[in-house]
C-alpha cells in the first residue's frame, strides 16, 4: 500500500523544518534547569545540564535560541566556545564547538538570562492580578517559545525526562510532579520523556484545591472555590473515560492551573499542570469540554506526539475525536455528534474566514519548509479536518468495535516518541490488513493534501441541534414576514438549552446575515425584540454564549452593543475571543475598534497583541 506515496520522504519520521538545529545526531538522556526569577527585571536566570549522545560524529551542538543572553556554555566541565546565527524567523542558531565521535555519552552545561523580548514569557503586575497583592508570571512554549525560554532542541521530534527547580517568594508550578519544597526552592520531577514545548512554568499568589481523587485546581485564592466547582463533577469521569478507550493515565496526578485573564489559548496541556483561561469559569460547568480536550492530550501529544508542526493533526485532531469520545461515553452518542456538529461549523467559518490564505492553511498536513512561523499556520483545520477523518475511518472499518482497538495498540507503539503522518497510516494499514479495502475507499489524497472542506460530512446525530434549529427558523420566518415577534417568542423558548445549545442557536441566527436577501441590519427592531425576550443572553456569564450574543448584535449593526463588546473585550486574553471579536468591532466601526485596543493593549500576552494588531493592520 502507498497511497502517499509522491509525499513520503527518504526517512521517517519527517525532519522538523521549524528548527535549526541537527537534532537528528542526538539522543538526549535527561535534562536539569534550574531557574531563578529577577522579578524586577523581568527575566529568569537558567542553567541546564544536558545528559547527550551523540548517534554520528559531530563537529558541534546546535540548539536553538531565540533572545537568549548565554553566559557560558561547557561540555564534560570544560568550557566551550559558542557563537549565534543570524535571528530569522524561528531565532537564531546557538552552536557550542564540540568535535565528538558517534555513540559517545556527554553533558553540556549552559548559563543564561532570558530577556525582556522573550516571547515565551508574560510577567505580570500586581495590578493585572486578580488579588492585586503579589506580581505574577507564567510561560506558553507551544509552538515554537521554548527556544526564548532555554537553549534547546526545540522540536517535538525530540523528547527528555526533566528535573526542574525554581527559586522563588511566591508559589510555583512546573510541568512535572512536585518534588519538594525547600525554602524557596521548589523542585518538580518529569520522568516522562516530554518534547520542549510542554515544558511550563508559573507563578504567583496561587493556592490549591482537590477536584478529584488525583487531580486539583490551583488558581488564585479568590477565585479557586469557583474553580472547585467548575471542575470537581466532572475531571475524575472524564479520566476514567479516557483510560478505558485507551490506558491507564501514566502521569500521576491531573491538575489544572486557572491563569489570569491574559492567557492567551483556552487550555494548555503542560504535563501534570494543565494551564486554562479564567473564561472557563462560568458558574455553569458548561465550558469542561475544554479540560477534557486537555486531558486527552495525556495521550494524544503528550505521550505521543506530532515529529513536526507540519502533522500537527496528530497531536490535535486526535485530541478532539478523543474529547468527543469521552464526553460520548459519559452523555452518550448524541452529545458526541453535537460536539462535532459545532466543529463543523467552527471549521467552516475558519476556512471562510482565510480567504486566499485558504489555498495554504487548510490542508491536513501542513507545509512549513520555507520556514515560516508554525503560529500563522494555525488554525481549526487540523482539530476539526483531523478529528473528521479519524471518525470517517472509524465508520469505513465498522464502527466503534471494530476501529476502538486500534487506539490502544497505536498509543502503544508511538508512546514517548515522535511520529508524522506517514508513519499513522503505515500503522493504519498494517492493523486494519483485513478491511484494506476498505480503507482504500477514503480519499487519502484529497483528505490530507488538499485545502478546502473534507469531501466528506458525516450523518451527524442531530437530535441536540433540531429544536435549536428550529427554533432559529421560526425567528427568521417571522422576522422576514413583520409578524409580531413579541407575541411568538417567549423567555421559556431557550430555558431549557444548555449553553452549547445557545451558542449554536445564536450562530445559526448569525448565519443568516450570509443568506443573499436577507441582512439582520434591516430588521434592527427584531434584534431589539429578541434582547428584549431573551435578555439571558445580555447579561451571561458563559463567555461562549455572550460571545456569540454580540456577535448576533454587532454583526447586525446594532449601535447598542458596540460599546459593550468593547468594554468585554478588555476583560478576555484567550485569542479565540479576542482577535474575532475585534475584528467584528472593526467591520462595523474600525476607529472604535482602534480606540478599544489601545485603551486594554497593555493586558493582553504578546502573542495575543500581535495577532489583534496584524488583524487590525496596525
Ligand atoms: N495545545 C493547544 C493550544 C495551542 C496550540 C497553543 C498551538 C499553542 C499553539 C490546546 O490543547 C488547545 O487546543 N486548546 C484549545 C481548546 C480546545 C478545547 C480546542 C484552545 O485553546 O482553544
Ligand atoms: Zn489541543
Amino acid at each position: 500500500m502507498d497511497v502517499i506515496a509522491p509525499h513520503r520522504p527518504q526517512s521517517l519520521p519527517e525532519r522538523d523544518p521549524s528548527t535549526l538545529l541537527n537534532y537528528f545526531q542526538f539522543k538526549v538522556h535527561h535534562t536539569k534547569l534550574d531557574f531563578t526569577v529577577d522579578w524586577e527585571k523581568k527575566i529568569l536566570h537558567g542553567k541546564a545540564n544536558i545528559a547527550l549522545e551523540t548517534l554520528e560524529d559531530v563537529e558541534s551542538v546546535i540548539l536553538d535560541s531565540s533572545y537568549l543572553d548565554v553566559k557560558s556554555a561547557a561540555v564534560d566541565g570544560k568550557n566551550a566556545a559558542f557563537s549565534f546565527g543570524e535571528r530569522g524567523i524561528l531565532g537564531s542558531e546557538f552552536k557550542i564547538e564540540a568535535k565528538i565521535p558517534k555513540n559517545t555519552k556527554f553533558n553540556v552545561d549552559l548559563v543564561w538570562n532570558t530577556t525582556d523580548q522573550c516571547t515565551a514569557l508574560q510577567f505580570l503586575e500586581k495590578d493585572a492580578t486578580d488579588g492585586k497583592k503579589e506580581p505574577y508570571f507564567f510561560s506558553q512554549c507551544q509552538a515554537i517559545h521554548a527556544r526564548s525560554l532555554f537553549p534547546f532542541f526545540d522540536t517535538p521530534a525530540v523528547k527528555s525526562s526533566y528535573s526542574f527547580s525554581v527559586e522563588l517568594k511566591l508559589p510555583a508550578l512546573m510541568s512535572g510532579r512536585p518534588a519538594s519544597v525547600d525554602g524557596n526552592i521548589y523542585k518538580f520531577e518529569q520522568p516522562i520523556p516530554i518534547p520542549s514545548y510542554l515544558v511550563a512554568i508559573a507563578s504567583g499568589d496561587i493556592t490549591k484545591l482537590p477536584i478529584g481523587p488525583r487531580s486539583h485546581v490551583y488558581s488564585e485564592p479568590s477565585r479557586v472555590q469557583a474553580c472547585q466547582h467548575e471542575f470537581e463533577h466532572d475531571m475524575e469521569n472524564f479520566l476514567q473515560a479516557a483510560e478505558k478507550l485507551v490506558f491507564p493515565y501514566e502521569w500521576d496526578q491531573y491538575d489544572a492551573l486557572v491563569l489570569p485573564l491574559s492567557f492567551p489559548y483556552g487550555g494548555m496541556e503542560n504535563p501534570n499542570a494543565t494551564f486554562v483561561t479564567p473564561t472557563l469559569i462560568s458558574g455553569d460547568r458548561e465550558n469542561v469540554d475544554v479540560v477534557a480536550h486537555e486531558l486527552a492530550h495525556s495521550w494524544s501529544g503528550n505521550l505521543v506526539t506530532n515529529c513536526s508542526w507540519e502533522h500537527f493533526w496528530l497531536n490535535e485532531g486526535w485530541t478532539v475525536y478523543l474529547e468527543r469520545r469521552i464526553q460520548g461515553a459519559i452523555h452518550g452518542e448524541a452529545t458526541r455528534h453535537f460536539s462535532a456538529i459545532i466543529g463543523w461549523s467552527d471549521l467552516e467559518n475558519s476556512i471562510k474566514a482565510m480567504g486566499d490564505s485558504a489555498e495554504r492553511y487548510s490542508t491536513l498536513v501542513q507545509d512549513l519548509k520555507d520556514r515560516s512561523d508554525p503560529d500563522d499556520a494555525f488554525s481549526t483545520v487540523p482539530y476539526e479536518k483531523g478529528s473528521n477523518l479519524l471518525f470517517l475511518i472509524e465508520r469505513t472499518v465498522g464502527g466503534k468495535e471494530v476501529f476502538d482497538p486500534f487506539i490502544p495498540h497505536y498509543f502503544n507503539k508511538f508512546k514517548y516518541s515522535s511520529l508524522d503522518t506517514y508513519q499513522f497510516m503505515d500503522t493504519l494499514y498494517a492493523f486494519f490488513k483485513d478491511h484494506k479495502e476498505k480503507l482504500d475507499l477514503i480519499d487519502w489524497e484529497l483528505w490530507l493534501y488538499k485545502p478546502g472542506m473534507p469531501p466528506v460530512k458525516p450523518d451527524f446525530d442531530t437530535t441536540l441541534v433540531d429544536q435549536v434549529y428550529n427554533l432559529a427558523d421560526r425567528w427568521i420566518y417571522a422576522t422576514r414576514n413583520n409578524d409580531d415577534l413579541t407575541k411568538l417568542f417567549k423567555p421559556s423558548d431557550i430555558e431549557g438549552f444548555t449553553a452549547n445549545q445557545s451558542v449554536v442557536f445564536l450562530e445559526t441566527m448569525s448565519s443568516f446575515n450570509k443568506l443573499d436577501n436577507f441582512k439582520w441590519k434591516d430588521f434592527r427592531g427584531a434584534l431589539h425584540v429578541l434582547d428584549q425576550v431573551y435578555h439571558a443572553y445580555a447579561t451571561s456569564s458563559n463567555a461562549e454564549v455572550l460571545f456569540r450574543w454580540f456577535a448576533l448584535q454587532v454583526g447586525g449593526e446594532n449601535r447598542r452593543f458596540y460599546d459593550q463588546l468593547g468594554e468585554w473585550l478588555g476583560t478576555v486574553g484567550r485569542m479565540k475571543f479576542a482577535r474575532p471579536g475585534y475584528r467584528l468591532l472593526a467591520s462595523v466601526d474600525y476607529d472604535l475598534a482602534v480606540s478599544y485596543f489601545k485603551k486594554f493593549e497593555s493586558r493582553y500576552h504578546p502573542i495575543c497583541r500581535a495577532m489583534v494588531k496584524k488583524d487590525l493592520n496596525l
